[in-house]
């Protein structure tokens, strides 16, 4: 089995806020994220994929294939948008690094597995020193 993984960037605002807290509490648990008039994030979005090599190419898959395949399904959705209000997939969840990286292998997983490759990680990386896992 070999793993290989592309890299796409995006950047998108949104906000983590608890309603049924006070404001003084959302700004304790979620610092700059529970910022009134919403921020950003410059998001890096790893996605890894395992299979075996094909005789005909010695790919898995190929490798530009699944960075076109990534703007299409996640990229277009969500690049310079608000996760809160903009993004169907993140509709009533708290936009946390760890919910964006489910909603994305949810929407990835069924495109990538019409061939015969497994989806093996979404891996999101929110900031420089923040970055979240999710192998399904
Ligand atoms: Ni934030």
């Amino acid at each position: 089995m070999v793993y290989l993984t592309r890299i796409e960037h995006f950047n998108a605002a949104h906000k983590l806020y608890n309603k049924s807290w006070s404001d003084e509490e959302n700004k304790k648990v979620f610092g700059k994220c529970a910022n009134e008039n919403w921020h950003g994030h410059n998001y890096e979005l790893h996605v890894t994929i395992k299979g075996t090599p094909h005789p005909e190419t010695g790919f898995i898959y190929n490798a530009k294939t699944l960075g076109d395949l990534i703007k299409e399904v996640i990229v277009e959705k969500v690049d310079h948008r608000n996760l809160n209000l903009d993004v169907d997939f993140m509709k009533d969840k708290f936009t946390s690094a760890e919910n964006f990286a489910m909603g994305i292998w949810d929407q990835l997983k069924p495109h990538i597995e019409k061939s015969d490759v497994q989806l093996h990680c979404v891996r999101l990386v929110e900031t420089q020193k923040i970055y979240v896992e999710y192998y399904g």
